[in-house]
């Protein structure tokens, strides 16, 4: 603990996330930092609860520079039916402008998915000829017709039959179905009363030995307040700890990674990794043992590439370099492997929790990187960055994030 008188304020609003529980801890032990009571409006930072951020009233204290954990509007990314029209919108929009780079990305790493409301909803369904087009019109459509179409297209072409129904809103595997039936799937969804994404199974995912087991990998992805994107040089899959069988689709724990499934329903939970988790050290080794692949040359550029898309094609809409506050958020990007060595995206969550092991290191990352940077700590490297004031008139200009010496490494980052 440091002798000087703490400078700068932060509320906490959300009391279940251990991230943040986290980051307040190191906060406090700098000595620099002093938490106000929830309800205080005098504070320079927020950590504030997802789902109820009162963005409206950030940044109209005089005097005082507002930063704020999460971005408003990143959860277009995080609900799996906006996450799907994003994409097709993103996609349609690339095949009409080429200019950004990113938007030349034929997003190609997102398993080919469909929007679908229950019927008893009667939103408009989009006609099949159309494709995504129906898009530009009007963004709310069941895409139910486009879906059965290419079920047809597909299944004739020997493109695989499988594919997954999931909750728009749903997490930890909850709401989940998995069918060749193309009419099971709809009726399932009709029978849920809630929007739910439908998506192209990946068949053939790259299977973890001994065991013949599925996984995902989770990435932590950070974005500053000046919408630097830092990809945390750490990961973990998530595993399966019964083996994959394609042709029993019923049987959750062999083609559902999600821990919780994993830790509930495995008969053999931890039995090839402890808490069903392997970490990029170890799944480094074995890429390169096995398959001779290297997760540096093969998997991290995709992953890396689909990160930057995906953060990139939404940044016009909630970027706060021009607001009177500031955010930034952390990000958990969920991925597949596919037998040859493809990158999927599967989700992004907007509040992921950390793995155990990793909560030290993470925390005081985004201490470093994300708040340190605007509130000027002394902490190490990044002291030589110019203070962010604290004055009202600041203007975006001042604002610029300190041009670090080591371009792509940055503490436990990669920034991107
Ligand atoms: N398109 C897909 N192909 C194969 N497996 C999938 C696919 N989508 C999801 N899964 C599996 O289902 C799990 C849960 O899906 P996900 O989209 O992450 O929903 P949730 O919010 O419930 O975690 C994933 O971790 C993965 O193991
Ligand atoms: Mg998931």
């Amino acid at each position: 603990m440091s002798n000087v008188a703490p400078i700068y304020t932060f509320v906490i609003r959300d009391d279940n996330s251990t991230v943040y529980a986290e980051v307040a801890k190191i906060l406090i032990s700098t000595g620099k930092w002093k938490r106000l009571k929830r309800d205080n409006p005098r504070f320079n930072l927020m950590l504030g609860e997802r789902n109820r951020l009162p963005f409206g009233r950030l940044g109209h204290e005089p005097g005082l520079m507002q930063l704020v954990n999460y971005y408003r509007g990143a959860d277009k990314l995080c609900r799996k039916a906006s996450l799907v029209k994003y994409v097709s919108s993103f996609s349609f929009s690339q095949m009409l402008i080429k200019t950004s780079p990113e938007l030349k990305d034929p997003c190609n790493w997102f398993p080919e998915s469909y929007v679908i409301y229950p019927t008893n909803l009667n939103t408009p369904v989009a006609p099949a000829t159309n494709g995504i087009s129906h898009l530009k019109s009007s963004p709310k459509t069941d895409e139910r017709e486009v879906f059965l179409a290419s079920y047809h297209s597909k299944k004739e072409n020997g493109e695989g039959t499988v594919w997954i129904a999931k909750s728009s809103a749903g997490a930890k595997g909850a709401g989940i179905l998995i069918s060749h039936d193309a009419n099971q799937l709809l009726e399932f969804i009709d029978n849920q009363g809630q929007v739910h994404v439908i998506q192209k199974y990946l068949e053939k995912p790259l299977l973890l030995q001994p065991g013949h087991r599925k996984f995902d990998i989770r990435s932590w992805v950070l974005v500053d307040h000046q919408y630097n994107i830092y990809l945390y040089r750490e990961g973990v899959l998530r595993t399966s700890s019964e083996p994959y069988n394609s042709s029993d689709l019923q049987n959750m724990t062999s083609h559902l990674t999600n821990h919780c499934i994993q830790k509930e329903h495995s008969q053999n939970y931890g039995r090839y990794e402890e808490g069903n988790e392997m970490f990029f050290d170890e799944f480094r080794e074995y890429l390169l043992s096995i398959h001779n692949v290297s997760i540096e040359t093969s998997i991290l550029p995709q992953i890396k590439q689909i990160i930057r898309s995906c953060l990139t094609c939404i940044e016009p809409a909630i970027s706060t370099k021009h607001l009177s506050y500031q955010s930034f958020q952390l990000f958990g990007f969920d991925f597949m492997l596919d037998e040859s060595f493809k990158v999927w995206l599967i989700e992004i969550n907007g509040a992921p929790a950390c793995a155990q092991k990793l909560y030290p290191e993470l925390c005081q990352g985004i201490v470093d990187v994300a708040i340190s940077t605007v509130f000027s700590l002394s902490v190490d490297a990044l002291s030589s960055s110019p203070p962010f004031s604290t004055s009202p008139s600041l203007t975006p200009s001042a604002c610029s994030s300190p041009k670090l010496r080591a371009p792509n490494q940055i503490g436990p980052f990669i920034k991107l």
